[in-house]
Protein backbone atom coordinates (compact mmCIF):
# COMPACT_ATOMS: atom_id res chain seq x y z
CA UNK A 1 0.00 0.00 0.00
CA UNK A 2 1.48 3.57 -0.74
CA UNK A 3 2.59 5.73 2.25
CA UNK A 4 1.70 9.27 1.56
CA UNK A 5 3.53 12.51 2.60
CA UNK A 6 1.86 15.41 3.93
CA UNK A 7 2.52 19.00 4.76
CA UNK A 8 0.25 21.00 6.94
CA UNK A 9 0.50 24.63 6.17
CA UNK A 10 -0.10 27.00 9.12
CA UNK A 11 1.26 24.76 11.44
CA UNK A 12 0.84 26.74 14.74
CA UNK A 13 -2.85 26.81 13.87
CA UNK A 14 -5.55 25.75 16.74
CA UNK A 15 -6.74 22.86 14.91
CA UNK A 16 -3.10 21.20 13.64
CA UNK A 17 -3.04 18.97 17.17
CA UNK A 18 -6.57 17.64 16.44
CA UNK A 19 -5.38 16.69 13.03
CA UNK A 20 -2.45 15.00 14.04
CA UNK A 21 -4.09 13.00 16.55
CA UNK A 22 -6.56 12.02 13.54
CA UNK A 23 -3.64 10.60 11.43
CA UNK A 24 -2.72 8.65 13.82
CA UNK A 25 -6.31 7.23 14.45
CA UNK A 26 -6.53 6.55 10.51
CA UNK A 27 -3.03 5.01 9.97
CA UNK A 28 -4.53 2.27 8.34
CA UNK A 29 -6.78 3.60 6.01
CA UNK A 30 -4.54 6.61 5.03
CA UNK A 31 -0.99 5.45 5.69
CA UNK A 32 1.85 7.73 6.59
CA UNK A 33 5.46 8.17 5.69
CA UNK A 34 6.46 11.66 6.14
CA UNK A 35 4.42 14.88 7.64
CA UNK A 36 5.73 18.33 7.92
CA UNK A 37 3.85 21.37 9.56
CA UNK A 38 4.97 24.48 7.59
CA UNK A 39 4.27 27.92 8.89
CA UNK A 40 6.16 31.56 8.87
CA UNK A 41 5.57 32.07 13.01
CA UNK A 42 8.24 29.66 13.96
CA UNK A 43 7.51 30.05 17.62
CA UNK A 44 3.98 29.48 17.42
CA UNK A 45 4.52 26.40 15.46
CA UNK A 46 6.76 25.40 17.79
CA UNK A 47 4.47 24.46 20.27
CA UNK A 48 2.78 22.00 18.35
CA UNK A 49 5.66 20.84 16.80
CA UNK A 50 6.97 19.64 20.01
CA UNK A 51 3.38 18.17 20.85
CA UNK A 52 3.24 16.59 17.19
CA UNK A 53 6.90 14.82 18.21
CA UNK A 54 6.06 13.22 21.35
CA UNK A 55 2.33 12.07 19.62
CA UNK A 56 4.07 10.78 16.09
CA UNK A 57 7.02 8.93 18.12
CA UNK A 58 4.52 6.94 20.60
CA UNK A 59 1.76 6.30 18.19
CA UNK A 60 2.67 6.03 14.76
CA UNK A 61 5.97 3.58 13.77
CA UNK A 62 8.37 4.41 10.97
CA UNK A 63 7.11 7.69 10.47
CA UNK A 64 9.13 11.17 9.60
CA UNK A 65 8.15 14.32 11.52
CA UNK A 66 9.61 17.53 11.50
CA UNK A 67 8.21 21.43 10.98
CA UNK A 68 10.10 24.33 9.58
CA UNK A 69 9.71 27.51 8.01
CA UNK A 70 11.61 26.58 4.69
CA UNK A 71 9.34 25.98 1.69
CA UNK A 72 12.01 23.48 0.32
CA UNK A 73 11.98 21.61 3.38
CA UNK A 74 8.05 21.57 3.87
CA UNK A 75 6.88 21.43 -0.02
CA UNK A 76 9.37 19.03 -1.55
CA UNK A 77 8.18 15.39 -1.72
CA UNK A 78 4.30 15.86 -0.91
CA UNK A 79 1.73 14.25 -2.10
CA UNK A 80 -1.37 16.34 0.04
CA UNK A 81 -0.77 20.19 1.50
CA UNK A 82 -3.33 20.99 3.95
CA UNK A 83 -3.66 24.41 4.72
CA UNK A 84 -4.81 26.65 7.29
CA UNK A 85 -3.20 29.36 7.88
CA UNK A 86 -4.71 32.47 8.52
CA UNK A 87 -2.83 35.93 7.08
CA UNK A 88 -2.34 38.30 9.90
CA UNK A 89 -2.90 35.68 12.69
CA UNK A 90 -5.51 36.39 15.47
CA UNK A 91 -3.97 39.86 16.12
CA UNK A 92 -5.41 41.01 12.87
CA UNK A 93 -8.57 39.50 13.59
CA UNK A 94 -9.30 41.26 16.71
CA UNK A 95 -9.81 44.33 14.37
CA UNK A 96 -11.59 42.27 11.42
CA UNK A 97 -14.25 42.07 14.53
CA UNK A 98 -13.70 45.19 16.64
CA UNK A 99 -13.67 48.01 13.53
CA UNK A 100 -17.25 47.05 12.22
CA UNK A 101 -18.43 47.27 15.65
CA UNK A 102 -17.29 51.02 15.96
CA UNK A 103 -19.79 51.86 13.35
CA UNK A 104 -22.67 49.68 14.45
CA UNK A 105 -21.95 46.96 11.49
CA UNK A 106 -21.34 43.14 12.87
CA UNK A 107 -17.55 42.58 13.02
CA UNK A 108 -16.83 38.52 11.94
CA UNK A 109 -14.54 36.25 10.29
CA UNK A 110 -15.58 36.06 7.31
CA UNK A 111 -18.97 37.43 7.23
CA UNK A 112 -19.14 41.35 6.77
CA UNK A 113 -16.77 44.10 6.55
CA UNK A 114 -14.43 42.06 8.49
CA UNK A 115 -14.82 39.12 6.50
CA UNK A 116 -13.75 41.60 3.68
CA UNK A 117 -10.73 43.03 5.50
CA UNK A 118 -9.68 39.52 5.71
CA UNK A 119 -9.69 38.94 2.19
CA UNK A 120 -7.64 41.55 1.26
CA UNK A 121 -4.64 39.88 3.50
CA UNK A 122 -5.93 36.22 3.17
CA UNK A 123 -6.13 36.63 -0.80
CA UNK A 124 -2.39 37.87 -1.36
CA UNK A 125 -1.13 35.25 0.88
CA UNK A 126 -2.76 32.34 -0.41
CA UNK A 127 -2.15 33.06 -3.90
CA UNK A 128 1.73 33.05 -2.71
CA UNK A 129 1.52 30.18 -0.95
CA UNK A 130 -0.06 28.22 -3.89
CA UNK A 131 2.76 29.21 -6.12
CA UNK A 132 5.33 28.54 -3.41
CA UNK A 133 4.00 24.15 -3.13
CA UNK A 134 3.49 24.79 -7.16
CA UNK A 135 6.97 25.51 -7.64
CA UNK A 136 8.05 22.29 -5.49
CA UNK A 137 5.10 20.19 -6.06
CA UNK A 138 3.13 20.51 -9.17
CA UNK A 139 1.01 17.68 -8.73
CA UNK A 140 0.53 17.66 -5.07
CA UNK A 141 -3.13 18.06 -4.27
CA UNK A 142 -3.66 21.29 -2.01
CA UNK A 143 -6.53 20.71 0.49
CA UNK A 144 -7.68 24.15 1.56
CA UNK A 145 -9.38 25.58 4.83
CA UNK A 146 -8.21 29.12 5.23
CA UNK A 147 -10.78 32.17 4.73
CA UNK A 148 -12.82 33.57 4.09
CA UNK A 149 -12.83 30.46 1.48
CA UNK A 150 -15.39 32.27 -0.46
CA UNK A 151 -13.35 35.09 -1.29
CA UNK A 152 -9.86 33.18 -1.42
CA UNK A 153 -11.87 30.43 -3.82
CA UNK A 154 -13.13 33.62 -5.55
CA UNK A 155 -9.39 34.41 -6.68
CA UNK A 156 -7.72 31.03 -6.82
CA UNK A 157 -10.27 29.99 -9.93
CA UNK A 158 -9.15 33.42 -11.41
CA UNK A 159 -4.94 32.63 -10.77
CA UNK A 160 -4.80 28.99 -11.02
CA UNK A 161 -7.39 28.09 -13.77
CA UNK A 162 -7.49 24.16 -14.61
CA UNK A 163 -5.63 23.62 -11.32
CA UNK A 164 -8.01 20.77 -10.95
CA UNK A 165 -6.03 19.80 -7.34
CA UNK A 166 -6.68 23.20 -5.62
CA UNK A 167 -9.74 22.79 -3.85
CA UNK A 168 -11.15 25.05 -1.20
CA UNK A 169 -13.57 23.45 1.65
CA UNK A 170 -15.51 24.26 4.91
CA UNK A 171 -16.55 22.09 7.54
CA UNK A 172 -19.45 23.83 9.01
CA UNK A 173 -21.95 21.79 6.28
CA UNK A 174 -21.06 18.30 7.95
CA UNK A 175 -21.04 20.20 11.24
CA UNK A 176 -24.72 21.14 10.58
CA UNK A 177 -25.86 17.98 9.81
CA UNK A 178 -23.71 16.53 12.54
CA UNK A 179 -25.93 18.52 14.90
CA UNK A 180 -29.67 17.75 13.61
CA UNK A 181 -28.95 13.82 12.13
CA UNK A 182 -29.08 12.35 15.36
CA UNK A 183 -32.14 13.74 16.56
CA UNK A 184 -33.70 11.52 14.22
CA UNK A 185 -31.40 8.38 15.22
CA UNK A 186 -29.63 8.93 11.69
CA UNK A 187 -25.66 9.92 10.85
CA UNK A 188 -24.26 11.90 8.19
CA UNK A 189 -22.21 8.36 6.73
CA UNK A 190 -25.48 7.54 5.82
CA UNK A 191 -26.58 10.34 3.42
CA UNK A 192 -25.40 11.98 -0.09
CA UNK A 193 -26.40 15.73 0.40
CA UNK A 194 -27.48 18.31 -1.84
CA UNK A 195 -26.57 21.60 -0.88
CA UNK A 196 -25.66 24.51 -2.86
CA UNK A 197 -24.55 28.19 -1.81
CA UNK A 198 -21.84 30.43 -1.62
CA UNK A 199 -19.48 29.22 1.40
CA UNK A 200 -20.90 30.06 4.65
CA UNK A 201 -23.88 31.16 2.86
CA UNK A 202 -26.04 28.04 1.40
CA UNK A 203 -28.72 25.58 2.18
CA UNK A 204 -29.14 21.41 1.85
CA UNK A 205 -31.59 20.77 -0.20
CA UNK A 206 -32.14 17.24 0.35
CA UNK A 207 -30.77 14.39 1.74
CA UNK A 208 -30.37 11.06 0.16
CA UNK A 209 -29.98 7.88 2.20
CA UNK A 210 -27.23 6.06 0.97
CA UNK A 211 -28.74 2.53 0.89
CA UNK A 212 -32.63 3.75 -0.40
CA UNK A 213 -31.95 6.74 -2.02
CA UNK A 214 -34.58 8.57 -0.19
CA UNK A 215 -34.08 11.93 0.71
CA UNK A 216 -34.61 11.85 4.87
CA UNK A 217 -35.08 16.27 4.74
CA UNK A 218 -38.81 16.51 4.82
CA UNK A 219 -38.52 14.21 7.61
CA UNK A 220 -36.13 15.72 9.53
CA UNK A 221 -37.57 19.48 8.68
CA UNK A 222 -40.74 17.94 10.14
CA UNK A 223 -39.10 16.39 12.71
CA UNK A 224 -37.57 19.62 13.94
CA UNK A 225 -41.06 21.70 13.45
CA UNK A 226 -42.94 19.31 15.01
CA UNK A 227 -40.73 19.11 18.06
CA UNK A 228 -39.42 22.24 18.31
CA UNK A 229 -40.24 23.31 21.98
CA UNK A 230 -38.34 20.44 23.23
CA UNK A 231 -35.81 20.47 20.91
CA UNK A 232 -35.09 24.06 21.58
CA UNK A 233 -35.18 23.69 25.64
CA UNK A 234 -32.10 20.91 24.53
CA UNK A 235 -30.22 22.96 22.44
CA UNK A 236 -30.54 26.01 25.24
CA UNK A 237 -29.34 22.88 27.93
CA UNK A 238 -26.33 22.82 25.87
CA UNK A 239 -24.93 26.36 26.78
CA UNK A 240 -22.68 26.19 29.06
CA UNK A 241 -22.56 30.01 29.45
CA UNK A 242 -22.51 33.54 27.46
CA UNK A 243 -18.91 32.67 25.88
CA UNK A 244 -20.21 29.16 24.68
CA UNK A 245 -20.73 30.50 21.15
CA UNK A 246 -21.63 27.69 19.11
CA UNK A 247 -23.66 26.32 21.32
CA UNK A 248 -25.79 29.66 20.91
CA UNK A 249 -25.53 30.15 17.21
CA UNK A 250 -27.20 26.22 17.02
CA UNK A 251 -29.92 27.87 19.25
CA UNK A 252 -30.28 30.78 17.10
CA UNK A 253 -30.07 28.16 14.19
CA UNK A 254 -32.88 26.51 14.83
CA UNK A 255 -35.06 29.25 15.22
CA UNK A 256 -34.00 29.96 11.53
CA UNK A 257 -35.46 26.52 10.53
CA UNK A 258 -38.68 27.36 12.11
CA UNK A 259 -38.54 30.75 10.28
CA UNK A 260 -37.83 28.84 6.83
CA UNK A 261 -38.54 25.45 7.61
CA UNK A 262 -38.41 24.06 3.72
CA UNK A 263 -34.31 23.83 3.71
CA UNK A 264 -31.78 23.70 6.21
CA UNK A 265 -29.47 26.51 6.17
CA UNK A 266 -25.72 26.61 6.86
CA UNK A 267 -25.49 28.39 10.40
CA UNK A 268 -23.51 31.52 8.74
CA UNK A 269 -26.83 32.66 7.08
CA UNK A 270 -27.75 33.95 10.57
CA UNK A 271 -25.49 36.91 9.57
CA UNK A 272 -27.28 37.66 6.72
CA UNK A 273 -31.24 36.98 7.88
CA UNK A 274 -30.58 38.22 11.18
CA UNK A 275 -27.75 41.13 11.51
CA UNK A 276 -29.92 42.68 14.87
CA UNK A 277 -29.32 39.67 16.52
CA UNK A 278 -26.01 38.10 15.69
CA UNK A 279 -24.96 41.79 16.21
CA UNK A 280 -26.13 41.80 19.75
CA UNK A 281 -24.10 38.85 20.71
CA UNK A 282 -20.95 41.16 20.81
CA UNK A 283 -19.74 44.65 21.74
CA UNK A 284 -17.23 47.01 20.51
CA UNK A 285 -14.84 45.72 23.35
CA UNK A 286 -15.77 41.90 23.46
CA UNK A 287 -15.97 39.66 20.13
CA UNK A 288 -15.83 36.20 19.55
CA UNK A 289 -12.06 36.82 18.91
CA UNK A 290 -11.81 36.90 22.44
CA UNK A 291 -13.70 33.98 23.18
CA UNK A 292 -11.17 32.33 20.81
CA UNK A 293 -7.88 33.22 22.63
CA UNK A 294 -9.33 32.64 26.13
CA UNK A 295 -11.10 29.71 24.68
CA UNK A 296 -9.64 27.26 22.33
CA UNK A 297 -6.48 28.34 21.72
CA UNK A 298 -5.29 28.56 25.94
CA UNK A 299 -6.73 25.34 25.57
CA UNK A 300 -4.89 23.74 22.92
CA UNK A 301 -1.63 25.44 23.23
CA UNK A 302 -1.47 24.33 27.26
CA UNK A 303 -2.04 20.88 26.23
CA UNK A 304 0.38 20.79 23.58
CA UNK A 305 2.69 22.20 26.27
CA UNK A 306 1.80 19.76 29.07
CA UNK A 307 2.58 17.01 26.53
CA UNK A 308 5.90 18.07 25.28
CA UNK A 309 7.20 19.04 28.73
CA UNK A 310 5.99 15.56 29.95
CA UNK A 311 7.73 14.30 26.89
CA UNK A 312 5.57 11.00 26.30
CA UNK A 313 1.54 10.32 26.19
CA UNK A 314 1.69 6.73 26.69
CA UNK A 315 0.99 5.89 30.81
CA UNK A 316 -0.46 9.45 31.33
CA UNK A 317 -4.13 10.87 31.22
CA UNK A 318 -3.14 11.62 27.61
CA UNK A 319 -2.25 8.40 26.76
CA UNK A 320 -3.90 7.08 23.53
CA UNK A 321 -3.81 3.50 23.07
CA UNK A 322 -6.79 2.64 23.75
CA UNK A 323 -8.57 5.31 21.73
CA UNK A 324 -6.14 4.68 18.40
CA UNK A 325 -6.70 0.13 18.81
CA UNK A 326 -10.54 0.80 19.05
CA UNK A 327 -10.33 2.94 15.92
CA UNK A 328 -7.88 0.31 13.82
CA UNK A 329 -9.79 -2.53 15.01
CA UNK A 330 -13.18 -0.74 14.07
CA UNK A 331 -12.03 0.28 10.58
CA UNK A 332 -10.47 -3.00 9.79
CA UNK A 333 -14.21 -4.40 10.82
CA UNK A 334 -15.42 -1.87 7.90
CA UNK A 335 -13.65 -3.85 5.32
CA UNK A 336 -14.75 -1.06 3.54
CA UNK A 337 -12.59 1.61 0.75
CA UNK A 338 -13.44 4.77 2.19
CA UNK A 339 -13.93 5.76 6.10
CA UNK A 340 -15.97 8.18 7.92
CA UNK A 341 -13.06 9.90 10.15
CA UNK A 342 -16.34 10.38 13.19
CA UNK A 343 -13.52 12.83 14.93
CA UNK A 344 -13.81 16.36 15.26
CA UNK A 345 -15.37 17.70 12.53
CA UNK A 346 -12.77 19.88 10.93
CA UNK A 347 -9.81 17.32 10.65
CA UNK A 348 -12.56 14.44 9.91
CA UNK A 349 -13.73 16.60 7.02
CA UNK A 350 -10.87 17.36 5.54
CA UNK A 351 -9.45 13.44 5.82
CA UNK A 352 -13.00 12.19 4.16
CA UNK A 353 -11.74 14.24 1.12
CA UNK A 354 -8.46 12.81 1.35
CA UNK A 355 -9.56 9.35 1.56
CA UNK A 356 -11.37 9.65 -0.87
CA UNK A 357 -9.15 10.88 -3.36
CA UNK A 358 -6.68 8.37 -2.30
CA UNK A 359 -8.79 5.49 -2.98
CA UNK A 360 -10.51 7.20 -6.33
CA UNK A 361 -14.37 6.48 -4.42
CA UNK A 362 -16.17 9.19 -5.97
CA UNK A 363 -17.61 9.98 -2.53
CA UNK A 364 -19.72 13.01 -2.45
CA UNK A 365 -18.23 15.74 -0.42
CA UNK A 366 -18.79 19.17 -0.45
CA UNK A 367 -16.10 21.69 -2.06
CA UNK A 368 -16.25 24.72 -3.63
CA UNK A 369 -15.95 24.30 -7.63
CA UNK A 370 -17.37 26.93 -10.55
CA UNK A 371 -21.30 26.89 -10.94
CA UNK A 372 -20.89 25.98 -14.83
CA UNK A 373 -24.66 24.97 -14.78
CA UNK A 374 -25.04 23.69 -11.56
CA UNK A 375 -27.76 26.37 -10.63
CA UNK A 376 -28.45 27.16 -14.09
CA UNK A 377 -29.80 30.59 -13.14
CA UNK A 378 -26.87 31.48 -11.48
CA UNK A 379 -23.93 33.22 -12.76
CA UNK A 380 -21.81 30.37 -14.29
CA UNK A 381 -18.35 31.67 -12.63
CA UNK A 382 -20.10 32.01 -9.37
CA UNK A 383 -17.82 29.33 -6.85
CA UNK A 384 -20.79 27.37 -5.63
CA UNK A 385 -19.83 25.22 -2.42
CA UNK A 386 -22.10 22.12 -3.83
CA UNK A 387 -21.73 18.35 -4.00
CA UNK A 388 -18.91 17.09 -5.87
CA UNK A 389 -17.36 13.23 -6.18
CA UNK A 390 -14.32 13.48 -5.33
CA UNK A 391 -11.86 11.11 -7.42
CA UNK A 392 -8.33 10.61 -7.63
CA UNK A 393 -7.92 12.68 -10.82
CA UNK A 394 -10.88 15.57 -10.53
CA UNK A 395 -13.39 16.36 -8.43
CA UNK A 396 -17.14 15.96 -10.15
CA UNK A 397 -19.61 18.45 -9.68
CA UNK A 398 -23.00 17.15 -9.02
CA UNK A 399 -26.07 19.25 -10.61
CA UNK A 400 -28.56 21.28 -8.11
CA UNK A 401 -31.01 22.98 -10.52
CA UNK A 402 -32.49 26.59 -10.46
CA UNK A 403 -32.76 28.52 -7.31
CA UNK A 404 -35.48 29.76 -5.95
CA UNK A 405 -36.15 33.56 -5.77
CA UNK A 406 -35.17 34.25 -1.84
CA UNK A 407 -31.43 32.79 -2.12
CA UNK A 408 -31.02 33.72 -5.99
CA UNK A 409 -30.91 37.18 -4.50
CA UNK A 410 -28.97 36.91 -1.42
CA UNK A 411 -26.34 34.98 -3.84
CA UNK A 412 -26.24 37.40 -6.02
CA UNK A 413 -25.87 40.82 -3.98
CA UNK A 414 -22.62 38.58 -1.70
CA UNK A 415 -20.97 37.27 -4.74
CA UNK A 416 -21.15 40.49 -6.44
CA UNK A 417 -19.77 41.88 -3.20
CA UNK A 418 -16.88 39.55 -3.31
CA UNK A 419 -16.12 39.38 -6.78
CA UNK A 420 -15.59 43.27 -6.52
CA UNK A 421 -13.58 42.44 -3.55
CA UNK A 422 -11.11 40.06 -5.43
CA UNK A 423 -11.22 42.69 -8.06
CA UNK A 424 -10.30 45.07 -5.82
CA UNK A 425 -7.17 42.92 -4.75
CA UNK A 426 -5.60 42.11 -8.40
CA UNK A 427 -6.27 45.15 -9.77
CA UNK A 428 -5.26 47.49 -6.45
CA UNK A 429 -8.56 49.64 -7.39
CA UNK A 430 -10.03 51.56 -4.57
CA UNK A 431 -13.16 52.37 -6.07
CA UNK A 432 -13.78 49.13 -6.20
CA UNK A 433 -12.47 48.08 -2.78
CA UNK A 434 -14.74 51.17 -1.72
CA UNK A 435 -17.99 49.23 -4.28
CA UNK A 436 -17.34 46.10 -2.23
CA UNK A 437 -17.72 46.75 1.50
CA UNK A 438 -20.79 49.38 0.34
CA UNK A 439 -22.34 46.20 -1.84
CA UNK A 440 -22.30 44.17 1.28
CA UNK A 441 -25.49 43.66 3.19
CA UNK A 442 -24.10 43.85 6.40
CA UNK A 443 -22.56 47.57 5.79
CA UNK A 444 -24.99 48.56 3.10
CA UNK A 445 -23.58 52.58 3.31
CA UNK A 446 -20.92 54.45 1.28
CA UNK A 447 -19.98 56.46 4.21
CA UNK A 448 -20.04 54.33 7.13
CA UNK A 449 -17.81 51.75 4.06
CA UNK A 450 -15.53 54.54 3.75
CA UNK A 451 -14.71 55.18 7.26
CA UNK A 452 -14.34 51.53 8.00
CA UNK A 453 -11.97 51.11 4.99
CA UNK A 454 -9.97 53.65 6.66
CA UNK A 455 -9.72 52.46 10.18
CA UNK A 456 -8.60 48.95 8.63
CA UNK A 457 -6.09 50.26 6.30
CA UNK A 458 -4.98 52.30 9.53
CA UNK A 459 -5.24 48.80 11.64
CA UNK A 460 -3.45 46.32 9.16
CA UNK A 461 -0.24 48.49 8.56
CA UNK A 462 1.88 46.78 6.01
CA UNK A 463 -0.43 43.95 6.00
CA UNK A 464 -2.94 46.24 4.43
CA UNK A 465 -1.98 46.52 0.47
CA UNK A 466 -2.08 49.86 -1.92
CA UNK A 467 -4.72 50.87 -3.11
CA UNK A 468 -5.26 53.70 -5.69
P1 LIG B 1 -4.47 30.32 13.96
O1 LIG B 1 -4.17 31.76 13.90
O2 LIG B 1 -4.54 29.62 15.27
O3 LIG B 1 -3.41 29.51 13.08
C1 LIG B 1 -3.02 29.90 11.81
C2 LIG B 1 -1.53 29.68 11.63
O4 LIG B 1 -1.20 30.08 10.30
C3 LIG B 1 -0.65 30.51 12.58
O5 LIG B 1 0.26 29.66 13.24
C4 LIG B 1 0.06 31.48 11.64
O6 LIG B 1 1.36 31.80 12.05
C5 LIG B 1 0.08 30.71 10.34
N1 LIG B 1 0.25 31.50 9.13
C6 LIG B 1 -0.25 32.73 8.87
N2 LIG B 1 0.10 33.10 7.63
C7 LIG B 1 0.84 32.09 7.09
C8 LIG B 1 1.47 31.87 5.83
N3 LIG B 1 1.43 32.78 4.87
N4 LIG B 1 2.12 30.71 5.64
C9 LIG B 1 2.18 29.79 6.60
N5 LIG B 1 1.60 29.92 7.82
C10 LIG B 1 0.93 31.06 8.05
O7 LIG B 1 -5.84 30.11 13.19
P2 LIG B 1 -6.94 28.98 13.39
O8 LIG B 1 -8.04 29.52 14.22
O9 LIG B 1 -6.32 27.72 13.78
O10 LIG B 1 -7.49 28.88 11.92
C11 LIG B 1 -6.62 28.61 10.83
C12 LIG B 1 -7.28 28.91 9.52
O11 LIG B 1 -8.28 27.95 9.23
C13 LIG B 1 -8.00 30.26 9.47
O12 LIG B 1 -7.90 30.80 8.18
C14 LIG B 1 -9.42 29.89 9.76
O13 LIG B 1 -10.31 30.86 9.29
C15 LIG B 1 -9.50 28.62 8.98
N6 LIG B 1 -10.59 27.71 9.29
C16 LIG B 1 -11.42 27.44 8.27
C17 LIG B 1 -12.43 26.56 8.44
C18 LIG B 1 -13.36 26.33 7.30
O14 LIG B 1 -14.45 25.91 7.50
N7 LIG B 1 -12.96 26.62 6.06
C19 LIG B 1 -12.61 25.93 9.67
C20 LIG B 1 -11.74 26.24 10.71
C21 LIG B 1 -10.70 27.12 10.50
C1 LIG C 1 -16.47 26.98 11.51
C2 LIG C 1 -16.34 27.67 10.18
C3 LIG C 1 -14.95 28.14 9.94
C4 LIG C 1 -14.45 28.97 11.10
C5 LIG C 1 -14.52 28.09 12.32
C6 LIG C 1 -13.99 28.65 13.60
O1 LIG C 1 -15.88 25.74 11.48
O2 LIG C 1 -16.74 26.86 9.13
O3 LIG C 1 -14.87 28.79 8.71
O4 LIG C 1 -13.16 29.42 10.88
O5 LIG C 1 -15.86 27.74 12.53
O6 LIG C 1 -14.63 29.78 14.02
P1 LIG C 1 -14.20 30.37 15.43
O7 LIG C 1 -14.96 31.62 15.52
O8 LIG C 1 -14.55 29.33 16.45
O9 LIG C 1 -12.71 30.60 15.33
MN1 LIG D 1 -16.02 27.60 7.14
Amino acid sequence: MKRYSVVICGGGSTYTPDMIELLCLLQDSFPLRKVTLYDIDADRQAIVGRFGEVMFREYYEGLEFSYTTDKAEAFEDIDFALVQIRAGGMGLRNFDEKIPYRYGRIGQETCGAGGLAYGVRSVPAMIQLVKDIRQYAPDAWIINYANPAAIVAEATKRMFPGDKRLVNICDMPPDVLNHYLPLIGRKRSEFRPVYFGLNHYGWFTRLLDRKTGEDVLPELLSYIVDNYESIHAEFKGRIRGPEDHWAITFLDHLEMIRDFPYSLPNSYNLYYLYPDRTYAHYTPEHTRYDEVIAGREHDVFTWCNEISALGHMKGTKYDLTDKIAAKRSSIRDLGVETVYADNDVHAAYLVELVLSIVNNAYEPTLVMTENNGICPNLDPGMMLEATCLAGAQELMPLAVGEVPAFEKGLLENQYACEKLLVDAILEHSDLKLLQAFTENRLVGDADVAKKIIADFKAANGNEWPEFC
